[in-house]
């Protein structure tokens, strides 16, 4: 929200401001690499890419390089803010040139990526989403944002709002899953903490919502792939998850790489004026994603940079990042005419109301060394990250083995129960390798006695085997999309191998998205779903596993049965004439089940929860729903209730379930709550043929349950009052 004092120094400083003090603004600078010989970091990525250097020295090359924070165009006033400078000495370095030595003396904004942790690497976001906990989310952001801005950064490209039902596309590791409610719940709770409700504060970050719309929607769950849908279901099932998290005050948004039906989101009037201001009233600021203005050239939308400048710049991008078109052509833009002076005026301002905002013109050094040291992967922060990997695993089979009982001989077997820095997970660019801790790594610390299970050598005699499988950090996140979603021919033959011995097998799978977890059931006596974890992840999943903490997490994303069920797994999908049924001419595959293998919403629990008495009424509000969860075993659990609905008849197809709410209930062994649902009456609007939002009279079904395929159900003939 604008602040009139904040205002007015804003328009007394762009007034003092020539165009290219202006144009400066803009721009958001990369490090380039200083190495032996001196590259950029365009042309690492180009010597990569036709094979002049492997990946690995790559990261080599760029991690141990120093960078080149180009001062001299600082010092000119041609940089705004820089994108990846890590550390408060280094930033201090460079705010004292900006604020001392610049005409203005305006300060950067340092950007980074916080995603999961920063130091203190917790679960990846679709881990810590299965948690179905807004507060966990918002401490677990608070911890990171305390980390992150005592390293010097001001704002974070986080939190990733996009709604992501396709577990091919990479990115769904750094989403909240496949349910709009969910992701937008979860991009509030993360815009709360980093931000907490004062800025000015050392340890807040801004937050910058991505990626403004619909990425997680590439077609073929290719990543930077083409986006087309229709408008409706634009709006109902990808667009109210960057609304909350806007609407939760984030100070940023980061406008997508992909194209939206044929423009792209970099150049997107629609989505950055007409939607994002008009509608929603942001008065942050947008800043592009990577090099995303250069790149609408080879999206084949804009002539050369010049031009791709013009088209970002006047649908009402803000920042660049990094691509430098901004910073190449907008004088010359706006000198033409071809940019409005109102139009830079107006990015400038958005680029300076934050600045402002964060206390930077007044307080530009918010930290320093000793802080910076003293913030980092502290007790606390370790403990945090332990509650967070616990309450994110979710046990997908038990067929009584968990909880282990204390005095089992261990054999361990799969290299990613012995990789302690594969347990970080994507993105985690501030990870120092040796935090994290590994299963082994765990059993060591509790001095429980294990053998390693060799690939070469017979098995180790044992009582149980804990045998991990599943994908390393590399293979999800940016560009890690997957065509296949089947486990490994050597996962596969290592669960044989060891389910042929005899003895009990439990598999840990760790990965960055929902795989085909078929070879698991038929081998494995129990399964949990670690996802990455973190620094803590040894020891969360001997809690889970030796009983310690029950396990409560349940899917935000559907479980495949085979890679084919790609991009119609998840669980929201519309009526068709022809459900799938026995008949021949019915919606389904030959070769391979419709429905998931674990649905949305699953996860077991070691005690067992009774479902009864749904009750549900129309209010002056919307619909008040009940239900009676009891825990029947003799262990107290946490149960995540959720509750969803159907619109049997509508003027438009609805989905099959919709989640409309839920709850976690604490019980006790034995005892019983009932639990309430309000859910207000624009859940069950949708956008008619002409685009109208409607909500119509009539029947509407309540589906209430411990996941999306086991509810009890009662009725409502709902009618306008
Ligand atoms: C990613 C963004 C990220 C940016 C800056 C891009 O490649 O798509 O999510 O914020 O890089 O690191």
């Amino acid at each position: 929200m604008k602040h009139p004092e904040i205002e007015k120094r804003i328009q007394d400083l762009l007034s003092k401001m020539t165009l290219e003090e202006k144009v400066g603004q803009l721009h958001q600078a990369g490090g380039s690499i200083v190495g032996a010989f001196d590259l950029s970091l365009e042309e690492i990525l180009t010597m990569v890419q036709d094979g002049r250097m492997t990946e690995e020295e790559a990261h080599k090359m760029i991690s141990n390089a120093k960078r080149d924070w180009h001062e001299d165009d600082l010092r000119a006033g041609r940089i705004g803010s820089y994108l990846g400078l890590v550390g408060s000495e280094e930033m201090n370095r460079m705010q004292h040139i900006a604020v001392e030595e610049t005409r203005l003396g305006i300060p950067l904004i340092n950007g980074f990526d916080v995603i999961h942790g920063f130091r203190t690497i917790t679960p990846i976001p679709l881990a810590e989403s299965c948690a179905w906990d807004t507060d966990l989310w918002e401490r677990t952001a608070r911890m990171s944002a305390e980390e992150a801005a005592a390293a010097g950064i001001h704002m974070t490209f986080s939190p990733m709002a996009d709604v992501s039902k396709d577990p091919r596309w990479g990115r769904i590791a750094e989403s909240a899953g496949e349910d709009a409610l969910l992701n937008g719940l979860y991009g509030e709770a993360k815009v709360k903490g980093y931000q907490t409700d004062d800025l000015t504060r050392h340890d807040a970050l801004a937050a910058c919502v991505k990626h403004f719309a619909a990425y997680g929607a590439a077609e073929g769950g290719r990543d930077y792939n083409r986006v087309d849908m229709s408008p409706q279901r634009f709006e109902e099932e990808y667009l109210p998850s960057y609304e909350r998290a806007v609407k939760a005050g984030a100070r940023a948004v980061m406008p997508a790489f992909n194209d939206l039906s044929g423009v792209p989101c970099s150049v997107n009037k629609k989505l950055l004026t007409d939607i994002l201001r008009r509608r929603w009233g942001f008065d942050g600021m947008t800043i592009s994603d990577a090099n995303a203005i250069a790149e609408c050239v080879n999206h084949g939308i804009a002539e050369d940079r010049r031009d791709a400048a013009r088209q970002a710049l006047n649908a009402g991008m803000d920042m660049d990042m990094t691509s430098g078109c901004f910073l190449d052509h907008v004088k010359e833009l706006v000198e033409t005419g071809e940019v409005p002076m109102e139009r830079l005026d107006e990015a400038v301002s958005d680029i300076l109301r934050l600045k402002f905002e964060l206390g930077l013109f007044d307080d530009p050094y918010r930290s320093g060394p000793e802080q910076e040291k003293a913030a980092m992967l502290t007790p606390a922060h370790r403990a945090l990250a332990r509650e967070a990997a616990q309450r994110s695993m979710v046990l997908l089979r038990n067929d009584g083995l968990l909880p282990l009982k204390a005095g089992l001989r261990i054999a361990l077997a799969g290299k990613l129960a012995f990789e302690k820095d594969e347990m970080s997970g994507t993105w985690a660019g501030s990870y120092q390798p040796g935090d994290c801790k590994s299963i082994q790594d765990a059993l060591d610390e509790e001095h429980i006695a294990y053998r390693a299970v060799a690939e070469d050598q017979p098995l180790p005699d044992c009582d149980v085997f804990l045998c991990a499988i599943g994908e390393g950090k590399n293979e999800s996140g940016e560009a890690a999309s997957r065509a296949s979603l089947e486990l490994t021919e050597a996962d596969i033959a290592l669960l044989k191998r060891l389910k042929e011995s005899g003895k009990p097998v439990v598999a840990v799978v760790f990965a960055g998205r929902p795989l085909c977890l078929g070879p698991a059931v038929e081998n494995a006596d129990a399964i949990l779903m670690a996802w990455h974890p973190g620094v803590e992840a040894g020891p969360a999943i001997l809690d889970v596993l030796y009983g310690r903490v029950n396990p409560s997490a349940k899917l935000t994303a559907g479980f495949p049965s085979a890679s084919g069920q790609c991009p119609s797994l998840y669980y929201d999908h519309i009526r068709t004439g022809r459900p799938a049924g026995k008949f021949k001419y019915t919606s389904k595959y030959l070769d391979a089940p419709v429905e998931p293998l674990f649905p949305f919403g699953f996860g077991l629990s070691y005690t067992s929860f009774r479902y009864s008495d749904i009750s549900a009424v129309q209010t002056g509000l919307g619909i008040h729903a009940e239900i009676t969860v009891q825990n029947i075993g003799d262990r107290a659990g946490d149960e995540i209730v959720q509750c969803y609905f159907r619109d049997p008849v509508a003027r438009r197809v609805r989905p099959v379930r919709k989640l409309a709410a839920f709850e976690k209930a604490a019980l006790r062994p034995g005892e019983s709550r009932r639990i309430a649902f309000d859910i207000p009456k624009a859940a069950f609007g949708y956008y008619d043929q002409d685009m109208n939002f409607v909500i119509d009279d009539g029947l509407i079904e309540i589906h209430i349950g411990g996941n999306v395929r086991d509810t009890l159900q009662a009725n409502v003939d709902y009618r306008s009052l």
